[in-house]
Protein backbone atom coordinates (compact mmCIF):
# COMPACT_ATOMS: atom_id res chain seq x y z
CA UNK A 1 0.00 0.00 0.00
CA UNK A 2 2.99 2.47 0.71
CA UNK A 3 4.21 1.93 -2.32
CA UNK A 4 0.49 3.13 -4.08
CA UNK A 5 1.53 6.66 -1.98
CA UNK A 6 5.15 7.27 -2.71
CA UNK A 7 6.52 9.23 -5.67
CA UNK A 8 3.67 10.88 -6.39
CA UNK A 9 3.42 15.01 -6.94
CA UNK A 10 1.90 16.58 -3.64
CA UNK A 11 -1.58 16.35 -4.57
CA UNK A 12 -2.14 13.05 -5.67
CA UNK A 13 0.61 12.48 -2.86
CA UNK A 14 -2.83 13.62 -0.28
CA UNK A 15 -5.12 11.95 -2.19
CA UNK A 16 -4.38 8.63 -3.05
CA UNK A 17 -2.81 8.17 0.40
CA UNK A 18 -6.48 9.68 1.28
CA UNK A 19 -8.47 7.18 -0.93
CA UNK A 20 -6.02 4.00 -0.99
CA UNK A 21 -4.71 3.27 2.70
CA UNK A 22 -6.91 1.05 4.71
CA UNK A 23 -6.52 0.26 8.35
CA UNK A 24 -4.78 1.65 11.46
CA UNK A 25 -0.98 2.56 10.93
CA UNK A 26 1.40 -0.76 11.35
CA UNK A 27 3.62 -0.28 14.61
CA UNK A 28 6.38 0.86 12.50
CA UNK A 29 4.53 4.32 11.07
CA UNK A 30 5.50 7.28 12.72
CA UNK A 31 2.97 8.94 14.87
CA UNK A 32 4.01 12.52 17.26
CA UNK A 33 4.58 10.35 19.71
CA UNK A 34 6.97 7.90 18.60
CA UNK A 35 8.51 10.52 15.74
CA UNK A 36 12.37 10.73 17.62
CA UNK A 37 12.18 6.87 17.64
CA UNK A 38 12.13 6.88 13.70
CA UNK A 39 15.59 5.53 11.97
CA UNK A 40 16.98 8.76 9.86
CA UNK A 41 18.44 11.65 12.03
CA UNK A 42 16.68 14.57 12.74
CA UNK A 43 18.31 18.11 12.75
CA UNK A 44 18.68 18.22 16.74
CA UNK A 45 20.34 15.14 16.40
CA UNK A 46 22.79 16.82 14.05
CA UNK A 47 23.33 20.16 16.38
CA UNK A 48 22.09 19.61 19.66
CA UNK A 49 20.06 22.21 21.65
CA UNK A 50 22.97 24.50 22.04
CA UNK A 51 22.13 27.70 19.86
CA UNK A 52 24.69 29.66 17.78
CA UNK A 53 23.14 32.57 17.78
CA UNK A 54 21.36 32.57 14.95
CA UNK A 55 18.70 35.16 15.94
CA UNK A 56 20.55 37.00 18.36
CA UNK A 57 19.31 39.90 19.61
CA UNK A 58 15.80 39.90 17.53
CA UNK A 59 12.74 40.14 18.77
CA UNK A 60 10.58 37.24 17.31
CA UNK A 61 6.54 37.31 17.41
CA UNK A 62 5.48 33.62 17.11
CA UNK A 63 1.84 31.93 16.47
CA UNK A 64 0.26 28.38 17.24
CA UNK A 65 3.09 28.53 19.97
CA UNK A 66 1.37 26.60 22.64
CA UNK A 67 2.43 23.23 20.73
CA UNK A 68 3.76 21.37 17.70
CA UNK A 69 5.82 23.48 15.08
CA UNK A 70 5.40 26.74 17.06
CA UNK A 71 6.37 25.61 20.20
CA UNK A 72 8.98 23.93 18.36
CA UNK A 73 10.09 27.11 17.00
CA UNK A 74 9.87 29.16 20.25
CA UNK A 75 12.48 26.82 21.99
CA UNK A 76 14.52 26.88 19.04
CA UNK A 77 14.56 30.64 18.35
CA UNK A 78 14.70 31.19 22.35
CA UNK A 79 18.21 28.95 22.11
CA UNK A 80 19.31 30.76 18.80
CA UNK A 81 19.25 34.09 21.16
CA UNK A 82 15.50 35.60 19.66
CA UNK A 83 13.41 37.23 22.36
CA UNK A 84 10.19 35.29 21.60
CA UNK A 85 6.70 36.28 22.15
CA UNK A 86 4.26 33.10 22.03
CA UNK A 87 0.63 32.91 21.00
CA UNK A 88 -2.43 31.10 20.80
CA UNK A 89 -5.26 30.42 22.44
CA UNK A 90 -4.06 27.61 24.80
CA UNK A 91 -2.80 30.05 27.68
CA UNK A 92 -1.43 27.65 30.03
CA UNK A 93 0.56 25.92 27.31
CA UNK A 94 1.85 29.10 26.10
CA UNK A 95 2.76 29.52 29.60
CA UNK A 96 4.25 26.56 30.69
CA UNK A 97 6.48 26.94 27.28
CA UNK A 98 7.36 30.46 28.65
CA UNK A 99 8.65 28.88 32.28
CA UNK A 100 10.72 26.11 30.23
CA UNK A 101 12.46 28.78 28.18
CA UNK A 102 13.35 31.15 30.59
CA UNK A 103 14.22 28.28 32.70
CA UNK A 104 16.46 27.40 30.05
CA UNK A 105 17.98 31.53 30.35
CA UNK A 106 16.01 32.74 27.43
CA UNK A 107 13.76 35.99 26.87
CA UNK A 108 9.87 34.79 26.40
CA UNK A 109 6.38 36.28 27.12
CA UNK A 110 3.21 34.50 25.40
CA UNK A 111 0.20 36.53 24.71
CA UNK A 112 -3.58 35.03 24.03
CA UNK A 113 -4.76 35.19 20.43
CA UNK A 114 -7.64 34.45 18.72
CA UNK A 115 -6.57 33.93 14.53
CA UNK A 116 -10.36 33.84 14.19
CA UNK A 117 -10.76 37.71 15.49
CA UNK A 118 -8.57 40.52 13.76
CA UNK A 119 -8.79 42.24 16.93
CA UNK A 120 -7.19 39.83 19.12
CA UNK A 121 -4.41 39.65 16.79
CA UNK A 122 -4.14 43.12 16.39
CA UNK A 123 -3.62 43.56 20.31
CA UNK A 124 -1.21 40.45 20.16
CA UNK A 125 1.16 42.13 17.64
CA UNK A 126 0.42 45.84 20.11
CA UNK A 127 1.34 43.74 22.83
CA UNK A 128 5.08 42.64 21.33
CA UNK A 129 5.38 46.55 21.10
CA UNK A 130 4.30 47.47 24.93
CA UNK A 131 7.13 44.67 25.77
CA UNK A 132 9.57 45.07 23.72
CA UNK A 133 9.25 48.79 21.38
CA UNK A 134 10.17 46.78 18.45
CA UNK A 135 9.87 43.59 16.15
CA UNK A 136 12.23 41.71 13.73
CA UNK A 137 10.79 39.06 13.21
CA UNK A 138 7.07 36.95 12.87
CA UNK A 139 6.59 33.61 12.44
CA UNK A 140 2.73 33.52 11.42
CA UNK A 141 2.19 29.75 11.78
CA UNK A 142 -0.89 28.82 13.62
CA UNK A 143 -3.77 27.06 11.81
CA UNK A 144 -6.54 24.28 11.71
CA UNK A 145 -7.38 21.47 9.94
CA UNK A 146 -10.27 21.26 8.65
CA UNK A 147 -12.45 17.88 8.66
CA UNK A 148 -10.95 15.80 5.82
CA UNK A 149 -13.40 15.47 2.68
CA UNK A 150 -13.61 15.98 -0.33
CA UNK A 151 -15.16 19.54 -2.00
CA UNK A 152 -19.17 18.61 -2.02
CA UNK A 153 -18.58 17.52 1.73
CA UNK A 154 -16.82 20.18 3.23
CA UNK A 155 -19.46 22.61 5.30
CA UNK A 156 -19.52 26.54 5.29
CA UNK A 157 -18.58 26.37 8.49
CA UNK A 158 -15.39 24.97 8.04
CA UNK A 159 -14.51 26.56 4.78
CA UNK A 160 -15.27 29.86 6.90
CA UNK A 161 -12.88 28.69 9.31
CA UNK A 162 -10.34 27.59 7.15
CA UNK A 163 -10.99 31.53 5.42
CA UNK A 164 -10.45 33.23 8.53
CA UNK A 165 -7.85 31.46 10.73
CA UNK A 166 -5.85 30.12 8.05
CA UNK A 167 -5.67 33.39 5.42
CA UNK A 168 -7.15 36.13 7.11
CA UNK A 169 -5.37 35.89 10.06
CA UNK A 170 -2.41 35.77 9.04
CA UNK A 171 -2.78 38.99 6.61
CA UNK A 172 -4.23 41.21 9.77
CA UNK A 173 -1.06 39.70 11.43
CA UNK A 174 1.23 41.07 8.61
CA UNK A 175 -0.22 44.16 8.46
CA UNK A 176 0.21 45.07 12.32
CA UNK A 177 3.44 43.63 12.20
CA UNK A 178 4.85 45.50 9.12
CA UNK A 179 3.75 48.94 11.17
CA UNK A 180 5.82 47.44 13.96
CA UNK A 181 9.07 46.43 12.32
CA UNK A 182 9.42 49.98 10.18
CA UNK A 183 9.75 51.32 13.52
CA UNK A 184 13.33 48.83 13.53
CA UNK A 185 13.76 50.02 9.38
CA UNK A 186 12.61 46.26 8.52
CA UNK A 187 12.68 43.01 9.66
CA UNK A 188 11.29 39.43 8.08
CA UNK A 189 8.00 37.56 8.12
CA UNK A 190 7.65 33.49 7.80
CA UNK A 191 3.84 32.31 6.87
CA UNK A 192 3.51 28.65 7.22
CA UNK A 193 1.68 27.36 4.23
CA UNK A 194 1.86 22.94 3.24
CA UNK A 195 3.11 20.79 1.04
CA UNK A 196 -0.86 20.59 0.80
CA UNK A 197 -1.20 24.14 -0.97
CA UNK A 198 0.99 23.17 -4.00
CA UNK A 199 -1.65 20.84 -5.98
CA UNK A 200 -5.45 19.67 -6.07
CA UNK A 201 -5.91 18.65 -2.68
CA UNK A 202 -9.21 16.32 -2.69
CA UNK A 203 -8.55 15.28 1.03
CA UNK A 204 -8.35 18.60 2.65
CA UNK A 205 -9.72 21.25 0.22
CA UNK A 206 -10.74 24.00 2.27
CA UNK A 207 -7.30 23.78 3.61
CA UNK A 208 -5.38 23.29 0.33
CA UNK A 209 -7.01 26.27 -1.57
CA UNK A 210 -6.16 28.75 2.35
CA UNK A 211 -2.65 27.59 1.96
CA UNK A 212 -2.22 28.18 -1.61
CA UNK A 213 -3.82 31.57 -1.12
CA UNK A 214 -1.47 32.06 1.91
CA UNK A 215 1.45 31.46 -1.03
CA UNK A 216 -0.06 34.10 -3.06
CA UNK A 217 -0.05 36.91 -0.36
CA UNK A 218 3.77 35.39 0.84
CA UNK A 219 4.65 36.82 -2.59
CA UNK A 220 2.85 39.77 -2.77
CA UNK A 221 3.70 41.01 0.44
CA UNK A 222 7.25 40.28 -0.66
CA UNK A 223 7.10 42.84 -3.32
CA UNK A 224 5.45 45.32 -1.70
CA UNK A 225 7.37 45.31 1.32
CA UNK A 226 11.16 44.82 -0.18
CA UNK A 227 11.72 48.20 -0.79
CA UNK A 228 10.52 48.80 3.17
CA UNK A 229 13.13 45.89 4.26
CA UNK A 230 11.03 43.53 5.19
CA UNK A 231 11.37 40.46 3.64
CA UNK A 232 8.32 37.33 3.60
CA UNK A 233 8.94 34.37 2.98
CA UNK A 234 6.89 30.82 3.64
CA UNK A 235 7.62 27.16 4.34
CA UNK A 236 6.23 24.20 2.87
CA UNK A 237 6.07 22.13 5.10
CA UNK A 238 4.93 18.09 4.90
CA UNK A 239 3.78 15.56 7.34
CA UNK A 240 4.97 16.86 10.38
CA UNK A 241 4.28 14.75 13.54
CA UNK A 242 2.07 17.02 15.23
CA UNK A 243 -1.69 17.27 17.05
CA UNK A 244 -2.70 18.06 13.75
CA UNK A 245 -1.95 15.05 12.12
CA UNK A 246 -2.87 13.12 14.91
CA UNK A 247 -6.56 15.26 14.14
CA UNK A 248 -6.29 13.90 10.50
CA UNK A 249 -5.25 10.47 11.47
CA UNK A 250 -8.23 10.01 13.76
CA UNK A 251 -10.58 11.23 10.98
CA UNK A 252 -8.52 9.30 8.36
CA UNK A 253 -7.07 6.13 9.77
CA UNK A 254 -4.22 4.66 7.90
CA UNK A 255 -3.10 8.54 6.41
CA UNK A 256 0.05 8.74 8.77
CA UNK A 257 1.04 5.11 7.43
CA UNK A 258 0.28 7.01 3.78
CA UNK A 259 2.42 9.93 4.36
CA UNK A 260 5.29 8.43 5.59
CA UNK A 261 5.61 6.04 2.73
CA UNK A 262 5.29 9.06 0.32
CA UNK A 263 8.59 10.77 1.77
CA UNK A 264 11.72 9.64 -0.08
CA UNK A 265 13.45 10.51 3.50
CA UNK A 266 11.20 7.58 4.30
CA UNK A 267 10.08 9.50 7.56
CA UNK A 268 7.75 12.51 8.67
CA UNK A 269 8.98 15.65 9.97
CA UNK A 270 10.04 16.41 13.57
CA UNK A 271 8.09 19.79 14.65
CA UNK A 272 11.67 20.84 15.16
CA UNK A 273 12.85 20.41 11.93
CA UNK A 274 10.51 22.84 10.34
CA UNK A 275 11.23 25.17 12.90
CA UNK A 276 15.05 24.85 11.79
CA UNK A 277 13.92 26.34 8.41
CA UNK A 278 12.16 29.04 9.47
CA UNK A 279 14.61 30.18 11.87
CA UNK A 280 17.11 30.47 9.20
CA UNK A 281 14.40 32.25 6.80
CA UNK A 282 13.86 34.65 9.79
CA UNK A 283 17.13 35.38 10.31
CA UNK A 284 20.12 37.82 8.54
CA UNK A 285 21.92 34.97 6.97
CA UNK A 286 18.58 34.23 4.36
CA UNK A 287 19.47 38.40 3.90
CA UNK A 288 18.95 38.05 0.38
CA UNK A 289 15.94 35.65 0.13
CA UNK A 290 12.35 37.13 -0.13
CA UNK A 291 8.86 35.97 -1.90
CA UNK A 292 10.38 32.19 -1.60
CA UNK A 293 7.90 29.23 -0.66
CA UNK A 294 10.44 26.91 0.76
CA UNK A 295 9.56 23.13 0.80
CA UNK A 296 10.30 21.38 3.86
CA UNK A 297 8.97 18.10 3.41
CA UNK A 298 11.22 15.31 3.27
CA UNK A 299 10.98 15.24 -0.61
CA UNK A 300 7.65 14.22 -0.69
CA UNK A 301 6.70 17.30 -2.69
CA UNK A 302 9.53 16.60 -5.57
N1 LIG B 1 1.66 18.86 10.96
C1 LIG B 1 1.74 18.79 9.63
O1 LIG B 1 1.88 17.69 9.04
C2 LIG B 1 1.69 20.04 8.80
C3 LIG B 1 1.94 19.92 7.42
C4 LIG B 1 1.92 21.06 6.64
C5 LIG B 1 1.67 22.29 7.22
N2 LIG B 1 1.44 22.38 8.56
C6 LIG B 1 1.20 23.71 9.12
O2 LIG B 1 2.07 23.93 10.21
C7 LIG B 1 1.51 24.89 11.09
C8 LIG B 1 1.58 24.38 12.51
O3 LIG B 1 0.77 23.22 12.61
P1 LIG B 1 1.09 22.05 13.63
O4 LIG B 1 1.29 20.82 12.82
O5 LIG B 1 2.11 22.48 14.62
O6 LIG B 1 -0.36 21.91 14.30
P2 LIG B 1 -0.86 21.87 15.81
O7 LIG B 1 0.07 21.07 16.64
O8 LIG B 1 -2.29 21.50 15.73
O9 LIG B 1 -0.71 23.38 16.28
C9 LIG B 1 -1.56 24.38 15.75
C10 LIG B 1 -1.29 25.67 16.49
O10 LIG B 1 -2.16 26.67 15.94
C11 LIG B 1 -2.87 27.26 17.00
N3 LIG B 1 -4.21 27.67 16.59
C12 LIG B 1 -5.15 26.92 15.96
N4 LIG B 1 -6.28 27.64 15.82
C13 LIG B 1 -6.04 28.86 16.40
C14 LIG B 1 -6.82 30.03 16.59
N5 LIG B 1 -8.10 30.13 16.18
N6 LIG B 1 -6.25 31.08 17.21
C15 LIG B 1 -4.96 31.01 17.65
N7 LIG B 1 -4.19 29.94 17.50
C16 LIG B 1 -4.73 28.87 16.88
C17 LIG B 1 -2.93 26.21 18.09
O11 LIG B 1 -3.06 26.83 19.36
P3 LIG B 1 -4.39 26.87 20.27
O12 LIG B 1 -5.21 25.67 19.92
O13 LIG B 1 -3.81 26.85 21.63
O14 LIG B 1 -5.03 28.17 19.91
C18 LIG B 1 -1.57 25.55 17.96
O15 LIG B 1 -0.61 26.29 18.70
C19 LIG B 1 0.09 25.13 10.56
O16 LIG B 1 0.09 26.30 9.77
C20 LIG B 1 -0.17 23.93 9.70
O17 LIG B 1 -1.15 24.20 8.71
C21 LIG B 1 1.45 21.28 9.37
Amino acid sequence: MGQVCARRGAGAWYSLCLYAVGGRPDAGAMTSDSNDTNNAKTSSDATGDAGVGLLGGKVVFITGASRGIGEAAARLFAAEGASVVLAARSTDALDRVVREIRADGGVADAVALDLADPASIRAAVGRVGELHGRLDGAFNNGAAVQQPGPVGSTSDEDIDRQFTVNFRAHWTAMNAEVALMRRGGGGAIVNTSSIGSRRANPALPAYGAMKRALNSLTETAAVDLGPAGVRVNGIAPGGTATRMIDEWEAATPGIVEGITASVPLGRMAAPREVAEAAAWLLSDRASYVTGAILPVDGGAGA
